[in-house]
């Protein structure tokens, strides 16, 4: 049977496993999924070792997204324009790198709220980190944006997002008081921050204003399943997202790499939901 793995660090906490084996298990493939617990120092080592033993495929998480790159033979257009790989594809030897973190949100947004990327959105992300870089620059080189802001908590990493995002759409970095007083502007808010994120559940990363604007509310959290945040935007009459549809793309894209066709994603949903719950 062939080898399929998730390397990071930390790694236990990690739905990549459960997710994979249940594809194999409803497609009756003989497959198997293992995450293996690899640290910084290790990963040149661990990348030889999984090639050695013939690895067909594997994902990469924090922290080796951005290290892997320079192990790997080939690098794909997207992984590029990321600067990230969290995909990696076998092909006889030779290690091809791809990344669906930012497509897998694309996907996810135009499954779950299909009206909102065709209305020329105004976008606020939150965030500046690697989540919110995925999705702010899928978003800028792949949706029509009347405008895309970034703000974050250090005003120099939203800046440099934004001026990474700027060719490719119009584009402002703001201090989270700006974006506070600006929030009713937007029509699609996406929080890529950890704010909220349990154990810290009590935490939200920008308060939300009344809107005559039927606005839709995205956060990449799924632990929990239902922010504060997005509770709050819900009790306001506003659309609410969670993370949990990104994660199920970017595992079914790269599902999609390795085997050529997606898995279903709707079956995947229900059995992540009652294992988060
Ligand atoms: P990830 O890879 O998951 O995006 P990250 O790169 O560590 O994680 O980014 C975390 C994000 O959450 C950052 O935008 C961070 O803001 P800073 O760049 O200012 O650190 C944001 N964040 C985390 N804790 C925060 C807090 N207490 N208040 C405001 N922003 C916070």
């Amino acid at each position: 049977s062939e080898l399929y793995a998730v390397i990071g660090d930390p790694i236990g906490h990690s739905l990549s496993p459960a997710m994979h084996q249940f594809w194999y298990k409803n497609n009756h493939m003989a497959c198997h999924y293992h995450a293996f617990k690899v640290s910084a120092d290790d990963l040149a080592d661990a990348v030889k070792g999984l090639k050695a033993i013939g690895i067909k495929g594997f994902n990469v998480t924090i922290p080796h997204k951005i290290n892997i790159m320079p192990l790997l033979d080939h690098i794909d257009e997207e992984a590029k324009m990321l600067g990230a790989v969290n995909t990696v594809v076998n092909r006889g030897g030779e290690l091809y790198g791809y990344n669906t973190d930012g497509l897998g949100f694309l996907l996810s947004l135009e499954k779950e709220v299909p009206e909102i990327l065709k209305q020329n959105p105004k976008v606020l992300i939150i965030g500046a980190g690697g989540a919110a870089r995925a999705v702010g620059l899928t978003l800028a080189k792949h949706a029509e944006l009347k405008q895309l802001d970034i703000s974050n908590r250090t005003i120099d990493k939203a800046k440099r997002l934004s001026s990474e995002c700027e060719p490719l759409t119009k584009t402002r970095a703001l201090s989270l008081e700006e974006a506070k007083g600006r929030l009713p502007d937007y029509d699609l808010i996406i929080n890529g921050t950890s704010l909220g994120m349990a154990p810290h559940t009590d935490q939200t990363p920008i308060a939300i204003m009344p809107s005559e604007r039927r606005q839709v509310f995205v956060d990449l959290i799924y632990r929990p399943l239902k922010t504060a945040w997005l509770r709050q935007a819900e009790a306001e009459g506003h659309t609410v997202l969670n993370g949990l549809p990104m994660l199920i793309y970017q595992g079914a894209l790269a599902f999609n790499h390795w085997f050529g066709f997606m898995p279903d994603t709707k079956g995947m949903q229900m059995f992540l939901e009652r294992k988060l719950e």
